[in-house]
């Protein structure tokens, strides 16, 4: 990777709405049971914000906790970038909502779409425009209100997902510590594989896409399974070849947050064992752009990462989108 300055997370933060749904309360909702969605997918449960909490908000307060934890002000901060699939509005960008709640009068800010993928792509754009010295403070927030756009009469996919927020303060570094690689990719012939039909341009809302429900993500989940199980194995060892690393360099693996079996076979594909692979599927679901960065937060403030660790981010995601970033904890 060519450089011209070290470039790493210095601080991370996440949210949570405080509302949990438990699988015994979809129980009620939709015809499913604890056991099958634990067994398939390994989630016990998940946070659901309220009418009134949008992404933004949810992207802003985890932005205030990073940037604390970095030590910096709303003034640093040159640049906003939310990776979102659940924006508040299709016009203005959550970015532009963040920057107000936040108060980043300095700052650009845009939102990114790359699916669950989107933090991994925030994180390499970012450290890149860093590392050539345009910027110096740039926010990165993956943040979802997934639970506003799922059918919730659709067992297939409203027991998978959460709402939630996690972000990342991109800056220079010491030497020999940050961002050592990243690799990103894409295959929009899997476009319809997750997808959310109407409401746009090619399918603009009328009675009818109302009626048929199409408002609201639909996933062919099988699909996305087996290409969830190789890809996470080929985009980590891409990035790992790039920079002349293996697995065994790697003390742990913040991979997106999916489903249990797929970590399982991805850990099985990569001969790592399931202890370096980190989850929290449990507690919080797949909450798309924001499991990546929130799992990251939470390794970071409960001392499972310190100084001189090297960690591998690896999602993937609707698009489909994918990618990687191995890095060296700065702090
Ligand atoms: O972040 C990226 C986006 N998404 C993903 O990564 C999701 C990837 N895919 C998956 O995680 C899994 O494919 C699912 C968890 C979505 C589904 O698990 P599966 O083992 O692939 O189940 P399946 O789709 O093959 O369905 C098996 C059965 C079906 O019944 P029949 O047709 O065999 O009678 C489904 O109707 O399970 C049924 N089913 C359910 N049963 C109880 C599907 N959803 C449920 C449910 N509760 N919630």
């Amino acid at each position: 990777m060519i450089n011209t300055r070290n470039v790493g997370i210095t601080g991370t933060g996440s949210f949570v709405p405080e509302k949990i749904l438990t699988n015994a309360d979809l129980e009620k909702i939709v015809d499913t049971t604890d056991e099958w969605i634990t067994t398939r997918t390994g989630i016990k449960e998940r946070h659901v914000s309220d009418e009134k909490t949008l992404t933004s908000d949810m992207a802003a307060e985890a932005g205030r906790r990073a940037m604390e934890a970095a030590g910096i002000t709303p003034d640093d901060v040159e640049l906003i970038l939310v990776a979102t699939c659940s924006p508040d509005a299709l016009i203005p960008s959550t970015a532009c909502f963040t920057q107000d709640k936040l108060g980043c009068k300095n700052a650009g800010a845009f939102d990114l779409n790359a699916g669950c993928t989107g933090f991994i792509y925030g994180v390499s754009f970012a450290s890149s425009l860093v590392a050539s010295g345009a910027y110096n403070t740039i926010l990165v927030i993956g943040a979802e209100s997934l639970t506003k756009v799922l059918d919730w009469q659709d067992r297939n996919t409203c027991v998978l997902f959460g709402d939630g927020a996690g972000a990342a303060v991109i800056q220079p570094v010491e030497e020999g510590f940050g961002i050592i690689g990243h690799s990103l990719g894409s295959d929009g012939s899997g476009a319809a594989y997750i997808e959310l039909p109407a409401g746009a341009a090619k399918l603009p809302a009328s009675h009818e896409t109302v009626d048929n429900r199409q408002h609201f993500i639909k996933m062919k989940g099988n699909d996305v399974f087996r290409f969830a199980v190789s890809i996470f194995d080929k985009i980590s060892k891409v990035t790992l070849d790039k920079i002349g690393m293996t697995y065994d360099d790697i003390d742990l693996i913040v991979p997106h947050q999916a489903n249990n079996r797929i970590l399982e076979a991805a850990a099985r594909k990569m001969k790592v064992g399931e202890d370096k692979i980190y989850s929290n599927l449990a507690r919080f679901g797949n909450t798309s752009a924001a499991s990546v960065p929130i799992a990251l937060d939470e390794v970071v403030r409960n001392g499972k990462v310190k100084k001189g660790d090297n960690l591998l981010l690896v999602a993937f995601g609707a698009g489909l989108t994918y990618g990687s970033i191995v890095l060296k904890w700065a702090k």
